[in-house]
């Protein structure tokens, strides 16, 4: 018996990074998503393969999490674990992750990997609930990302439009959607950890300033929410260009995505990075009006895509 779940991707319209130090994120799932498979074997070892590469551990080896290298994949060995410890099982299990999300560039490849795979290893015993879902994932992603806040994989969880924040968690956002989201690919690969890392040290040296500019961020997420209901596109959009200086302010953005940006906003409502920065995507905001200019000037300059809105979240199938 095989278990099988894919769950999406995302981007952060509004409130990365300061999300992590507890004022609200607001993001929307994409249509990319990871699929996980799992099954059953008759070795005492639980196997992962990935694109980005396959190991194996024994059973009997499976608690010793630091041992496990490349970091990356220790997440599915700690879902593959807790799993059988939980159910009292000593078989083997196969888990094959493939994923449409690029890697490390924003667009949440590693939160949508942890949420399929606690979904598929999980779903061989009982099939959890979806808020079981986000706590187990979290949890696994906390071994390779100590502070992740859990944002991405909230919205991989639930899909749609949400606002998340560390305390309350998240809330649906509804609003009319007449708009579309271009993705645009800066192609420089970051590592999310790093970068929130790199964060964390700007915030400690500079305690008052990042104050402040969570208070203003917190200021923009309360008038983004009410453009968003409003679907006042003008405003969203000059919202993000706020956004953007705020981040370039804690110095997550790059000479690439400002070119990028530059471009983008001849034409587009809004731009911004999205997710950790450090290169990573960009997104931009625009509707049938512009988004076929928007395309065109963001063609010359990098790989790029309108992105659909994902209303699923995570699904068994
Ligand atoms: C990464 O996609 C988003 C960050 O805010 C980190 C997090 O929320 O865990 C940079």
């Amino acid at each position: 018996m095989k278990s099988i779940a894919s769950a999406p991707g995302k981007v952060i319209l509004f409130g990365e990074h300061f999300v992590v130090y507890g004022t609200k994120a607001i993001l929307c799932s994409i249509d990319k998503r990871i699929t996980a498979s799992s099954q059953f074997i008759n070795e005492k070892k639980a196997i992962v393969k990935t694109v980005l590469g396959n190991k194996e551990v024994r059973l009997d080896e499976l608690g010793n999490l630091d041992s496990i290298s490349p970091k990356f994949l220790k997440p599915f060995f700690y879902i593959a674990y807790d799993a059988l410890r939980r159910n009292s099982h000593d078989k083997g299990i196969e888990l094959i992750l493939e994923s449409e999300i690029p890697h490390g560039v924003g667009l949440g490849s590693s939160s949508a990997a942890c949420v399929a795979a606690t979904a598929s290893v999980n779903g061989l015993f009982k099939k959890l609930s979806k808020n079981e879902i986000l706590k187990k994932s979290i949890e696994a992603e906390k071994t390779i990302f100590k502070h992740t806040s859990g944002a991405d994989s909230a919205v991989s969880v639930f899909g749609g439009f949400l606002t998340y924040d560390t305390t309350s968690g998240f809330q649906e956002l509804s609003f009319k959607n007449n708009f579309d989201l271009i993705i645009a690919n800066s192609a420089q690969i970051h590592n999310t950890q790093r970068i929130v890392n790199q964060v964390k040290k700007f915030k400690e040296k500079n305690e008052n300033l990042f104050n402040e500019l969570c208070a203003k961020e917190d200021e923009i997420i309360k008038n983004a929410i009410h453009a968003f209901t409003e679907n006042n596109l003008e405003k969203m959009g000059m919202l993000m260009s706020e956004n953007q200086k705020l981040l370039e302010q804690i110095g997550v953005s790059t000479e690439k995505i400002r070119t990028l940006i530059n471009e983008a906003t001849k034409t587009a409502y809004g731009s911004k990075l999205t997710g950790a920065g450090g290169g990573g995507c960009i997104i931009s905001l625009v509707d049938k009006n512009n988004t076929e200019s928007t395309l065109a000037n963001l063609r010359k300059l990098a790989d790029c895509f309108v992105a659909k809105v994902d209303y699923d979240g995570m699904v068994y199938t």
